[in-house]
């Protein structure tokens, strides 16, 4: 059987989740999804990143302890999550037990094969990154990514020599050019290693909020160090290693394009320089961004962005949980930027959701019930609606396993416009009862059983009702995607005629 490990970057827990984490989630959530139901074991690691200096300020200024901080924002995200139906098998704090011990035996090793040594750092850091900067990279002296002050540092630390993994990484970009998707990052990433790689370092002294160095008990691990390794934790790294075999040579990371270095650089260096291979894969996604700016937490304290009108839980009371799932989706291909609005949110659920979808399910349920007493009827085994099936259902497979969701969803409602075509052109409400009408509702019946099956990823709620209003037993989520071939609408089902699945927002107000 097939495997698919798929992960998010885990969260600092300086702020509460917003809809650019959300973004992220979202995606994944949907990948996850995707390969359960096309048979994969998957397995969907998601968690918060609750160490360093980012997160100990901010509990400081919430005048909490880090952890009762930790404890509290660590739980707005998995509320988050909640609220928008991420199917997460895994979630984890690195606050945990049982990172801390996965942490020291990972670095342990690394030390054990001699690249961390004992030297001085000195350098520009700017703590809403948790990053060093040299100088030549700072704009007006400021961090290049917040725009805010960067602090001089100096201490003894622990070093890791990722100088000495240059070559390696290069052979192993050239060996596995599908290990950074897309293209643009990959090379993104090639070009960091190709300008020449400076050892870092890995501890800090001037900080006790993070896991302990089991070779020096002064210093704590830097929270890079500690979070990266969160993708092993799970897997039970150090303590056996039938997980590690079967989901590591599966791993996808899926990240912001901010956090290229880390992953695609630093972490499979760490994980050559510990003796495990590194992850299968990363798939890097762009910034939504609001007004032209990117979103960020650090960034809505100073009043750029009002975060309150952005979070995930705001957004899910103004307008559900799917439709957003697919805006977030559908709007933005992974690897762009994407422009995040309200108005964008209220276009596509009127046109997509409401119009589209929305129309052909309820179209269908009132011509059935009004001219088929009811009852659906199976299809033709071929025709012309058939054949475009066929050949969408083929290009959406292709899509999601090639993490293009939007492209998945494209296709979709390309089914979706034929079946409402069809019902167009065939003008069934103008019909006679008899064989003729049900035939065509027969073919719309089928496309939509197909469609249920299709959005069970990006939208599992709306699957489902759609699923039963069409007669359909059982859940949608138990079927697979092999079912979506033509000719699964058995016939002889009470189709229900409902509520409006997405009535149209009105924008005239
Ligand atoms: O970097 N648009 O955590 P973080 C799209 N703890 N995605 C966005 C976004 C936006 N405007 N803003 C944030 C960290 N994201 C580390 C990660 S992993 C071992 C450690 C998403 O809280 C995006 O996926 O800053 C980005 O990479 C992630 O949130 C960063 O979240
Ligand atoms: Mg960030």
């Amino acid at each position: 059987m097939a495997r698919f490990y798929i992960t998010t970057p885990i969260f600092y827990v300086n702020d509460a989740p917003h809809v650019g984490h959300a973004y992220c989630t979202v995606n994944a959530d949907a990948l996850a999804r995707f390969h359960r139901l096309d048979g994969d074991e998957t397995f969907f690691l998601t968690g918060t990143d609750e160490h360093g200096q980012k997160v100990a300020d901010a509990a400081e200024k919430n005048d909490m302890s880090p952890q009762a901080w930790t404890d509290q924002t660590s739980q707005r995200f998995r509320d988050a999550w909640d609220g928008l139906d991420i199917s997460y098998d895994d979630f984890i704090r690195t606050t945990e037990p049982r990172h801390a011990t996965t942490v020291q035996a990972f670095l342990q090793k690394i030390y054990d094969n001699g690249f961390i040594y004992k030297g001085t750092y000195e350098g520009l850091y700017c703590v809403s990154c948790e990053d060093y900067f040299v100088a030549d990279a700072l704009v007006d002296g400021n961090c290049p990514v917040h725009g805010r002050p960067v602090t001089h540092m100096a201490e003894e630390n622990w070093f890791f020599r990722l100088s000495a993994f240059g070559d390696q990484l290069l052979e192993y970009y050239q060996q596995h050019p599908q290990f950074t998707t897309p293209d643009t990052k990959r090379n993104e990433a090639v070009s960091f290693i190709r300008e020449g790689l400076k050892d870092i370092s890995i501890t800090r002294t001037s900080l006790s909020w993070g896991v302990p160095v089991p070779w020096d008990s002064e210093q704590v691990f830097y929270v890079w160090y500690d979070a990266l390794v969160n993708y092993l934790t799970a897997l039970d790294y150090g303590q056996s290693t039938s997980r590690m075999d079967e989901w590591w040579p599966r791993s996808h990371h899926l990240i912001g394009k901010e956090i290229i270095r880390f992953h695609c650089v630093w972490w499979p260096a760490m994980c050559l320089a510990a003796g495990i291979e590194p992850p299968a894969h990363v798939q890097v996604h762009g910034w939504l961004l609001v007004g032209g700016q990117k979103l960020s937490k650090t960034m809505a304290g100073e009043g750029s962005v009002r975060l309150s009108e952005i979070a995930p839980s705001a957004l899910v009371g103004e307008f559900g949980t799917d439709p957003l799932r697919y805006y977030l989706l559908r709007e933005t291909a992974l690897g762009n930027d994407g422009d995040f609005s309200i108005e964008g949110i209220i276009a596509r659920y009127n046109t997509d959701l409401a119009n589209n979808l929305g129309n052909l399910v309820a179209r269908v349920a009132a011509v059935v019930t009004s001219k088929c007493d009811g009852i659906g009827a199976a299809p033709v085994a071929t025709s012309a609606l058939a054949t475009s099936a066929t050949s969408l259902v083929a290009e959406a497979h292709d899509a999601w396993t090639t993490f293009a969701p939007q492209r998945a969803l494209e296709a979709t409602w390309r089914l979706i416009g034929a079946a409402n075509s069809h019902l167009e052109s065939h003008a069934p409400w103008k019909m006679e009862p008899g064989a003729e009408v049900a035939a065509v509702m027969a073919e719309a019946l089928e496309v939509i059983r197909i469609v249920a099956i299709m959005i069970v990823p990006a939208m599992p709620t709306t699957a489902q009702e759609i699923w039963r209003r069409i007669g359909m037993a059982g859940s949608v989520a138990d079927e697979t995607w092999g079912s979506t071939s033509w000719g699964g609408y058995p016939g002889g089902h009470a189709v229900i005629k409902g509520e409006a699945l997405f009535p149209r927002i009105r924008t005239d107000a």
